[in-house]
């Protein structure tokens, strides 16, 4: 054999090699793609891993998400939580669905104008940064709420995993070591004599220990919902606040209850949405955003043509301007959720649309200017063997919520309250403005984009589906769909494939870098459309049930985003 023949059938043996190995260590079955078992998809592979095991060992699909919870609490700090929030899409394997709403809520002690400066400005980096900027956190009695319900599992089996990873510690990967760097400034400056997170310089495969989140989850683990809201953890949250002039208190603590709320259902042509409801603004915009689109050949148009961007972003100029307008916590605000959902409502929506140019979006209505918020969030997508799915968005906010580490018990608190707007009709640092829907209100439960959400087909489960990214969220799950169900992605394909955005306010079309090509570009921008490049849309985390039955996965690569079946 010559020796190019060798290098060759080497090459091609290594590739092979290479090729098998990844696939058995990233889905555990070997040269296949095709999983029936059950299927988790996560932030973090050690958090998918977790979730993994859970299923095998026959938990079900709720199990699983309770234990990626306070796994990525543990392993994915910036988003993942146990001091934050975040909501619950369930879907049984029967049809049975569900929404469960864990969001902060406002401290007692806040007030509507607990931002502002004397003279009325909004003093924006009090909501974001620092004890003020905290709501109630509903992670724990999400999770335990959600337990009760549908858990199959003992609650210590399920917690028992993430207690390991905080007390033995992790290998972190190399974006986490980088971004434990880069915040290191804002972890000393929040947490004077502490040392969480702090060393001169965070490497790739350094072993991240936190003994007191371990302590944490073992209270939690022996006394449910107690272990947190009462006793020594609400005493150190407490006293932390204490220490910054924060407002939880130990009545906000016990107080706190997590929501089953209605979902949020809807369709789209043959397939049905099942989605979250306000609090989150997320369900009802990707209805309307759907329900826009509906009437057009998209599949004809084909991805990220001309056409096809044209419409998608008029019918999210629209929807926006709804949203900052309408949504708000419905506890405390009347959404009209169904005017907004109707029929009749989206083809009146769409008559001012002109083929020919952009609608400017002051022309769409008068209002306050919707939100952009920072940009760190987790959402994780299950389903086990018996088809019971489990779509849930959860996040402290921003990335290290408000960057403050509950001195003794080891874990971040958020800054959710940033999500209000913190002066009606006036944008905050990070354009985040509402009206009176999302005014501060004590008790109340500041608005959110957050959109986990589980499609059918025919009545059959069909997508696991949800993203971080701020007010990038709805429009990138709406993008994700449709790259599925109009122009015939893989789950894969469809979470890689590059996103776009545009949210009324400011009046410009966000793309990743290579969206669009550069004749859809120019026939775009002659339109009057104003495309702004900018860094990633969207770290989608999906699962799709394909019609052979088997699950496929879409793990964003825009992250270190990992999923795992069997
Ligand atoms: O609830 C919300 O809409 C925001 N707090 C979510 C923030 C977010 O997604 C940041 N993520 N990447």
């Amino acid at each position: 054999m010559s020796k190019y023949k060798v290098s060759f059938l080497v090459s091609i043996t290594t590739v092979v090699f290479l090729f098998g190995a990844c696939t058995t260590g990233q889905l555990g079955r070997k040269n296949s793609t095709e999983y029936y078992n059950g299927m988790v998809v996560s932030a973090h592979p050690l958090a998918s891993k977790v979730g993994l095991n859970i299923l095998k060992k026959g938990g079900n699909a709720v199990d699983a998400a309770v234990a990626v919870q306070f796994a990525l609490a543990v392993v994915y700090p910036n988003a993942g939580n146990i001091g934050g929030g975040g909501f619950m899409v369930y879907r049984s394997a029967s049809g049975e669905i569900s929404t469960l709403d864990y969001r902060e809520k406002a401290p007692a002690a806040s007030s509507r104008d607990m931002y502002l400066d004397s003279e009325g400005n909004a003093i924006t980096d009090k909501s974001l940064y620092g004890h003020l900027a905290s709501g109630v956190p509903g992670s724990v009695d999400g999770m335990v709420k959600a337990h009760q319900k549908y858990g199959k599992l003992s609650w210590a089996e399920v917690l028992q995993p993430s207690i390991d990873l905080a007390a033995n510690g992790f290998a972190l990967t190399e974006r986490q070591a980088n971004e434990l760097n880069s915040n290191a400034a804002a972890f000393a400056k929040f947490n004077p004599g502490k040392d969480y997170f702090l060393k001169s310089k965070w490497i790739a495969d350094d072993k991240l220990v936190q003994s007191d989140l371990a302590k944490t989850l073992t209270l939690i683990r022996d006394n449910g919902r107690e272990g947190f809201y009462a006793g020594e953890v609400a005493d150190l949250i407490v006293a932390e606040m204490a220490s910054g002039s924060g407002l939880i208190s130990k009545k906000d603590l016990a107080d706190y209850q997590s929501v089953w709320r209605e979902a949020i259902t809807g369709n789209y042509k043959e397939y049905r949405i099942i989605t979250m409801p306000p609090p989150s603004s997320g369900g009802i915009a990707l209805i309307q955003l759907l329900k826009l689109v509906e009437p057009y050949p998209l599949k004809r148009w084909g991805f990220n043509s001309d056409s096809t961007v044209q419409l998608m972003v008029e019918a999210e100029r629209r929807v926006y301007a709804d949203r900052a307008a309408y949504l708000g916590d419905p506890d405390f605000f009347k959404v009209p959720q169904q005017a907004l959902m109707a029929s009749s409502y989206s083809l009146s929506r769409m008559k001012d649309f002109n083929w020919n140019q952009a609608t400017p979006s002051n022309l769409i209505k008068e209002g306050v200017i919707a939100p952009k918020e920072s940009e760190e969030t987790t959402h994780f997508s299950i389903v086990d063997r018996e088809g019971n799915a489990v779509s849930i968005t959860t996040t402290l906010n921003g990335s290290y919520g408000s960057k403050v580490i509950v001195k003794g018990a080891g874990f971040l608190l958020n800054n959710e309250m940033d999500d209000f707007s913190v002066k009606p009709g006036t944008p905050n640092m990070y354009g985040l403005v509402g009206g009176e829907a999302n005014a501060i209100s004590p008790g109340k439960r500041m608005l959110s984009s957050m959109t986990p959400a589980i499609l059918e087909k025919d009545g059959k489960l069909f997508m696991i589906v949800g993203t971080p990214g701020g007010s990038t969220i709805i429009t990138s799950v709406f993008q994700t769909i449709l790259n599925v169900v109009e122009f015939d992605k893989n789950m894969q394909a469809a979470v890689n494939a590059k996103k776009f955005h545009h949210q009324w306010l400011p009046d410009e079309v966000f793309v990743e870098k290579g969206t669009l090509d550069s004749l859809t570009q120019i026939k775009l921008q002659k339109k009057g459309y104003k495309i702004t490049e900018r860094g990633d849309i969207g770290r989608v985390d999906a699962i799709l049930k394909t019609k052979w039955g088997y699950y496929e996965g879409g793990a964003d690569p825009r992250g270190d985003d990992s999923k795992m079946a069997w």
